[in-house]
């Protein structure tokens, strides 16, 4: 199996680091436009594997699509990152611009391959990539309600002062403010959350949860990369595994939870198909309310980029 990361920045340069490091697959391209940065990377990484013990071939490329070619996965991490002050949404134009030309070299080289995008603002540069790609929408989806979810069970961990890998949760909506993380859902080892935390402080975390990125930030005047990078590489192994997992990421809604035409988080099971269930919860009126207050914003920005879509008259 091959897989392809375009972008070897931190986050891209992470994700195939942890593909490799799993030995997901048994060759890795690491792809950017800027000359001999993922070269470099990939040969740093590639002398890690006689100390990590992978075999997983990782090959670098400066802007040479030919070297992706025939990739069954290929996740998009190019774009600018957020500095302290700004949006994710404020990356739009810069942003869509890239991500239309990877998708565009992309499927030139890899016409059957799935799509996982990971460039902010997620949800559009989803939606993106989708027009782009010209391709079914289960073979292109986002990554982020694993790594907003992963923030949301790391938070709980360390309140409750148990196990991260006992925490399951599911968290819905964009990947921004708006996220909807759902305590009705959340349990660990099996136990409803709000049997083991006072609300006040379960309502703290879901808040911290919902600007998790935006803390990391303005911590290190730039945006996170190590869960970012671990949660597209565990999309990938769902899929190159055919695992059926169930997981949060960002999929094309065709009327599922009453939303049509928008790219948002919603729990889907991932395997060798890509998306190959949407799973439809039964939201009570409150849940259902956030979610559709996430779609509208969501929706705001998917508007912005048809409006750049549009010829210049
Ligand atoms: C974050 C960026 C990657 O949430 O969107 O950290």
């Amino acid at each position: 199996m091959k897989v392809t990361v375009v972008g070897a920045g931190n986050v891209g340069s992470t994700c195939a680091n942890v593909i490799a490091h799993r030995e997901l697959v048994n060759e890795v391209i690491l792809l950017d436009i800027k000359e001999g940065t993922a070269e470099g990377k990939s040969l740093d990484m590639w002398q890690t594997s006689p100390i990590n013990l992978y075999d997983t071939r990782i090959k670098g490329s400066t802007n040479d699509y030919s070297a992706t070619a025939n990739s069954d996965v290929v996740v998009i991490t190019s774009g600018l990152p957020r500095k302290p002050g700004m949006s994710r949404d404020d990356l739009i134009a810069t942003n869509a611009g890239i991500v239309r030309s990877v998708t565009e070299n992309i499927i030139k080289y890899s016409p059957n391959t799935i799509i996982i995008v990971v460039s902010n603002p997620l949800d559009v540069m989803t939606y993106c990539a989708y027009l782009t790609a010209g391709i079914d929408s289960k073979r292109v989806f986002g990554m982020a309600g694993i790594l907003d979810t992963a923030r949301y069970r790391a938070f709980l961990a360390e309140a409750l002062n148990t196990s991260p890998k006992d925490i399951q949760a599911v968290l819905m909506g964009g990947h921004g403010d708006t996220m909807v993380p759902l305590p009705r859902y959340t349990t660990v080892a099996g136990i409803p959350v709000t049997e083991l935390i006072a609300a006040d402080k379960l309502n703290a975390i879901v808040e911290r949860t919902k600007v998790g990125g935006g803390e990391l930030v303005n911590l290190m005047g730039t945006s996170a990369w190590y869960a970012p990078g671990a949660a597209a590489a565990q999309m990938v192994e769902a899929i190159v595994r055919d695992q059926k997992r169930i997981f949060p990421c960002c999929a094309l809604l065709n009327g599922e939870y009453g939303l049509k035409d928008i790219y948002l988080g919603v729990p889907v099971k991932l395997g060798k198909n890509g998306i190959e269930e949407i799973i439809e919860l039964k939201l009570n009126a409150a849940e259902k309310d956030l979610l559709s207050k996430s779609a509208v914003s969501v929706k705001e920005v998917m508007n912005v980029l048809d409006g750049m879509n549009q010829p210049v008259k």
